[in-house]
């Protein structure tokens, strides 16, 4: 699964601190996501789990089973257990309203991603916690894996010279009962524009620049839920350069973060890449990190070959709570902050408004559309005359 060269290192100790030492955080939302959050929290040496909040039999199993309190009730949850910092994996129609509940608190939150299911009420929340002061994480847990560091790192180094061009791809086929038993994941708002690109745009946005325009088609699903299940979008970003990236849902194939990465090994590894960056000196493509770059001249009628990049490997679920944990602690700001998880938010949003009216989009004044009035609520029209 990984390249020979690659050191499987993890960023911080699994041994425990003393429990006074240790931030204790709850989960609330303990499904797919909230359960991984669990076990990373078991490999954190500074951070403990101390509360879940589901009101799900299973959830309640899983908090007597780890020894931890479970409440059906977050504010519940609060009063009585006031911990350090909150995880919300619940489905994503919740998380502002519950992240309203932590801020008010005063609490650190870990929101998932997308931090909202519409833009104006995301900014609404990352404007109420800048201005309390009360740091807000996005779960874009990619982030925090050491190959995207790498990558980062190279880009910025100047390896690929200018960034001219991008292409990621996230096809793969998800089976009929992963719909029935969260049914949410069925309804308008969780298709896999806003559940599966997010993350990769905002690994775009991370390594290639701010994106300043988009253009995007989609295809109803084909299985009859509410959303799309295929999808496509060209972007234009800062720095000039041009991206195409495309999802879907219902597509058998290899080519996606997750199978190509081995992050999770839920998902079956293939040895692919699911994305190229193309510059003026070289290009690099992830997760392999292959630099192919020319050995002589830089000449398409010159060989052109690939130097496969060592990097460290580390889970980043565990290593994004190890920065949760110094958030909390004020030793660190947070890597992807509220405002972040709202301009890739944004993005997605963006490619659904231009696969839906037909007109590319750009980002400027769609933020500042989205920060004056309610997007999602009939006002479409609106938006598209201004923004046409
Ligand atoms: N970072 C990632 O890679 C990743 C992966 C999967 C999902 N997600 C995100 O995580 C969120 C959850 O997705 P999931 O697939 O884990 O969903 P899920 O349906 O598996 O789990 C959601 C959980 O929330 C609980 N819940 C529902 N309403 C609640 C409430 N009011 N209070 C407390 N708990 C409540 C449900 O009982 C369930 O256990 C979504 O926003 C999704 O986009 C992120």
């Amino acid at each position: 699964m990984f390249e020979s060269g690659d050191t499987v290192t993890s960023d911080l100790g699994e041994a425990k601190n003393s429990t006074q030492d240790r931030v204790r955080l709850a989960i609330v939302g303990l499904g797919l996501i909230g359960l991984r959050h669990a076990d990373a929290i078991d490999h954190v040496g500074d951070a403990e789990l101390c509360a879940v909040v589901d009101a799900s039999q299973a959830s309640q199993e899983q908090a007597a089973r780890r020894g931890v309190a479970w409440y059906d009730d977050l504010s519940r949850m609060i009063k009585e257990q006031s911990p350090d910092g909150i995880i919300l994996a619940t489905p994503t129609v919740l998380h502002v309203e519950q992240a309203q509940i932590c801020i008010d608190a005063g609490i650190p939150v870990l929101v998932e991603k997308p931090l909202a299911d519409d833009v104006r009420s995301a900014f609404d929340l990352v404007t109420k916690a800048e201005s309390k002061n009360v740091a807000i994480l996005v779960g874009h847990h990619r982030r925090h894996n050491p190959l995207i560091r790498k990558a980062h790192a190279m880009i910025q180094a100047g390896n690929i010279g200018d960034v001219r061009a991008v292409q990621s791809v996230c096809w793969f086929y998800k089976p009929d009962d992963y719909f029935e038993i969260a049914p949410w994941r069925k309804q308008p708002g969780a298709g896999p524009i806003s559940v599966n690109l997010v993350h990769d745009i905002d690994l775009l946005r991370h390594l290639c620049g701010e994106i300043t325009s988009v253009q995007a088609q989609a295809a109803s699903s084909v299985r009859g839920y509410a959303n799309e299940d295929v999808a496509a979008a060209l972007l234009t970003f800062e720095n000039g350069a041009i991206g195409t990236i495309s999802v879907s849902d219902s597509i058998a194939a290899p080519w996606s973060w997750e199978h190509t990465t081995g992050e999770n090994p839920i998902y079956p590894y293939t040895p692919q890449s699911a994305m190229q960056i193309g510059g003026s000196n070289g290009s690099l493509s992830i997760p392999d990190l292959a630099l192919w770059t020319h050995k002589e001249k830089r000449d398409w009628w010159t060989p052109i070959s690939a130097t496969y990049v060592p990097r460290d490997i580390s889970d980043p679920l565990v290593n994004q709570i190890g920065h949760f944990s110094a958030v909390i602690r004020r030793e660190a700001t947070p890597l992807v902050s509220g405002r972040e998880g709202l301009l890739s938010m944004a993005v997605v949003s963006a490619i659904q408004h231009s696969a839906q009216t037909g007109n590319s989009v750009r980002m400027a004044e769609y933020l500042s559309l989205a920060q004056s009035q309610s997007i999602e609520e009939g006002k479409l029209s609106r938006l598209e005359r201004e923004l046409n």
